[in-house]
């Protein structure tokens, strides 16, 4: 379906055709963009930056590119076509039609899914809003704001959601979206992790390498739904995602390349004289990554869930790509978890039914998928002849949610106590010396064509542009 751009609100919903709706959401739309002025990237609002905006939603050249001043950029509704006589693909409700309205007695828990991943959109943007004033390039600076705009129009997919489909509470959870804001003490955003401002480009890179790559299975999950209107939606929105999952690839990448120059220049692997001629050294960039998909691996929330099993049953989020699987229903069957023993300084089995195990079952996709990018990386470290090997932590590590929460493993997987965790958590993950070396490094570059020194250059630009383009208008 086209998406029409004639419309204040542009939509491939015909929002023309329910005026309610259409004048809901109208009244809605300023006080997004209030949002976005107040909360958004921070001193470029007036700037004009070269950005994709969606054409239609096929999966092959949906995307227009052009310098846009990013509050004009055009935010709107944009749902993947529906699929013919659609089917609900798992659970309990196997084989019935897909809900085309919200069945009432799943009201509320799919109100709370929406809002729940509605909420991480524009927290992700309040978290990076300043980081343009540090940007390493004007490359880099459009990458930046490409995601920020797409978040904001994430946003907007779950606003659609709530108000065309759950009335005035849905209306009033489009509200409280604009409200709770990251890091504010009195109305936080839902989920803990997206309460951290994101204030250096490393963190930046890794967020969008793990944390949205967890945002990509969430959704993933989301675009199995049997309410059809939340799984179109996700299903646009993977397409949308995959580029800031790229940003972060691409980012972690050229930062392991400058590093690697770095160390064949000066003939040295000592982390301290790659540190001295302003790259970020190899343990460093494994120490963020330790922090990071730690963090991420929580988000997908407990290993044993009857809430996880609920979501199942009733047909509400199945597993990621659920059709590789054979049985959909899943009443039956145990899948073998691992948890420690009741001192925390050994790992026994255990068989969990299968649908209670579900929340693992995405984890574990997810942890295969995290780690592509770092056999990439590894691949560069081993071609330019350095004896270092990134690795993802052990999932037992770090871990605030789940299973292993409340206990304490090494990096490898090892128990050990948590005075030895304390004593050694600073050698795993960033210290504070770290992280000021780090910021010290985070110096505004905007000259086309022009990286800061603890970065490579991306091997090619945007849309078959040079990467010297200037991408940002300053
Ligand atoms: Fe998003
Ligand atoms: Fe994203």
């Amino acid at each position: 379906m086209a998406i029409d751009y004639s419309e204040l609100i542009p939509n491939n919903v015909n929002l023309s055709e329910d005026r309610v709706l259409q004048r809901a959401l109208e009244k809605w739309q300023p006080h997004f963009l209030d949002w976005w002025k107040e909360m958004g990237p921070e001193g470029f609002q007036t700037k004009d930056v070269y950005l994709r905006t969606a054409t239609s939603v096929d999966a092959k050249g949906w995307a227009t590119y052009g310098m846009v001043k990013m509050p004009d950029y055009r935010w709107g509704i944009f749902l993947a076509d529906p699929v013919a006589d659609r089917k609900i693909g798992f659970g309990d409700e196997f084989g019935k039609p897909a809900w085309q309205q919200v069945p009432g007695e799943h009201r509320s828990t799919l109100r709370r899914l929406i809002v729940t991943q509605g909420d991480t959109e524009p927290a992700s943007v309040e978290q990076q809003r300043l980081l343009g004033l540090s940007c390493p390039s004007l490359y880099d600076l459009r990458n930046l704001f490409q995601v920020n705009v797409e978040e904001g129009r994430h946003l907007w997919a779950m606003v659609y959601l709530l108000h065309a489909y759950f009335g005035r509470d849905g209306r009033e959870e489009a509200e409280e979206l604009l409200a709770r804001h990251s890091g504010d003490v009195n109305k936080p955003r839902i989920l803990s992790t997206f309460n951290e401002p994101i204030d250096d480009w490393m963190s930046f890179y890794c967020f969008t390498y793990f944390t949205d790559r967890d945002g990509k299975f969430q959704l993933k999950m989301l675009a199995e739904s049997g309410f059809d209107p939340l799984a179109r939606t996700c299903r646009f929105m993977l397409t949308e995602e995959a580029h800031h999952m790229f940003v972060g690839e691409t980012g972690l990448g050229r930062v392991v390349k400058r590093a690697l120059e770095v160390m064949n220049e000066l003939k040295t692997d000592d982390p301290a004289a790659v540190r001295s001629a302003g790259a970020i050294d190899l343990p460093l960039v494994q120490k963020y990554i330790n922090f990071w998909f730690s963090s991420a691996l929580d988000l997908f929330g407990a290993d044993i869930s009857t809430n996880a099993a609920g979501y199942f049953a009733n047909g509400l989020k199945g597993r990621p790509d659920e059709e590789q699987y054979q049985d959909h229903i899943c009443r039956e069957g145990t899948m073998r978890l691992e948890e420690p023993t009741e001192d925390g300084m050994a790992i026994t089995p255990i068989d969990v039914p299968i649908r209670n195990a579900m929340n693992a079952i995405a984890r574990q996709g997810y942890i295969k998928d995290c780690d592509i990018g770092v056999q990439r990386w590894n691949r560069l470290i081993r071609k330019a002849g350095i004896d270092f090997e990134i690795k993802l932590p052990s999932e037992r590590f770090r871990r605030t949610v789940g299973t292993w929460a409340g206990f304490h493993f090494t990096p490898e997987g090892q128990p050990i106590t948590a005075v030895e965790f304390e004593k050694r958590l600073s050698g795993w993950i960033p210290s504070s010396a770290d992280r000021a070396y780090v910021r010290s490094l985070m110096k505004q570059v905007t000259a086309p064509g022009k990286m800061a020194g603890w970065i490579a250059p991306p091997d090619r630009g945007i849309n078959n542009l040079a990467v010297d383009y200037e991408y940002v208008r300053l």
